[in-house]
């Protein structure tokens, strides 16, 4: 039986019929905002690759997670930029660290209205900006795995609900988990950055984390963009581990592998829309390219529809604040 029985027009022809039919929803609380904050600057610094977002200070990062609250996003990925680096990224662990410092500062302002996701990486904090300890050229990973087992169990005493390693140093989620679990903090979650590639899509935020790799680049340690069984083997990996979610990033190059990703795990997967992704849409609505609105919206349903249940995005505050609209906009 088909047309002219069959018309799936008749399920398009009014708001109402579209809205019933719609498969993928989005709502504020799957979104989860990434935040800058760095050490020893007295006013927030605009990033210029990503319009709109800055690197911020203590103060300006709680007005920011107070506004992104009031939308209805409550998770947060923090990354801090330190004011001194070295060899051993010791800025990462440090008590006084600065995301040990906004952690605390958060949890101080919004208790548990706010989910405190602390990224545990060392590139922001080693003076070389690999995301791990050298030995020679090499980042050495069994090294690394000890330093962040230290980052780890500093983030979750200043509060951090979820640790989310993203150096994809082998065995980094069981490293942390055995931490944590021997630190009396078997409560705090891992979002594991299960399946990152070595991708350009990160340029932005080398500039807003000032992490970009003084020699070299990742691809020994992050993933080849050619691969997807690879991805799910990680993900399988990390779950294995411990992992109580995984990640793919970035995203828009890779809905595949959330996909894959997604039917071969039983955690919660969430996608990283990054810093390049951000930015080529910014740049092509302030030139008046593109309804920024309207293609924000439809970049974060495919996410979804691919499979990931959270997005990590640098639009989530103002597409949490415009999701209202979206029924009118589809
Ligand atoms: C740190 C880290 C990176 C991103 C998140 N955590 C950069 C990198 O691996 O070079 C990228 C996020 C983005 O581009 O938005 N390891």
């Amino acid at each position: 039986m088909s047309f002219p029985t069959q018309r799936p027009r008749r399920m398009r022809g009014n708001p109402a019929l579209r809205r019933l039919a719609r498969e993928t929803q989005i709502a504020p609380q799957d979104l989860i905002y990434p935040l800058f904050v760095r050490e020893a600057i007295a006013e927030p610094q605009p990033i210029d690759a990503m319009p709109g977002q800055v690197q911020h200070t203590l103060e300006s990062l709680t007005r920011e997670a107070e506004a992104a609250i009031k939308v209805g996003v409550r998770s947060f990925m923090l990354f801090g930029i330190p004011a001194g680096k070295d060899t051993q990224g010791s800025g990462a662990w440090i008590e006084d660290g600065i995301v040990q410092r906004a952690l605390r500062q958060l949890r101080d302002a919004f208790g548990s209205d706010a989910l405190l996701i602390a990224d545990l990486c060392l590139c922001e904090y080693t003076d070389h900006g690999h995301c791990g300890v050298l030995d020679g050229e090499r980042v050495d990973n069994d090294r690394t795995l000890e330093i962040y087992q230290r980052i780890a169990a500093s983030q979750a005493a200043a509060g951090a609900d979820v640790i989310a390693p993203s150096g994809m140093m082998d065995g980094q989620v069981g490293a942390i988990r055995s931490t944590l679990d021997h630190s009396g903090f078997t409560d705090r979650a891992i979002l594991a950055y299960a399946a990152k590639y070595a991708s350009a899509f990160y340029g932005p935020f080398r500039e807003a984390a000032g992490s970009a790799p003084r020699f070299g680049d990742r691809r020994g340690y992050q993933m080849d963009a050619g691969n997807v069984r690879e991805a799910v083997r990680e993900a399988r990996m990390d779950v294995d581990e411990g992992a109580d979610m995984v990640m793919v990033k970035p995203a828009l190059a890779f809905l595949d592998v959330i996909r894959a990703v997604a039917e071969s795990t039983q955690v919660p997967v969430a996608a990283y829309n990054v810093s390049g992704e951000y930015a080529m849409v910014k740049a092509a609505a302030l030139n008046g390219w593109i309804d920024e609105r309207r293609v924000l919206r439809e970049i974060l349903l495919g996410i979804r529809r691919a499979g990931a249940q959270m997005i990590l995005t640098y639009h989530a505050k103002a597409a949490a604040a415009d999701i209202p609209c979206w029924d009118e906009m589809g």
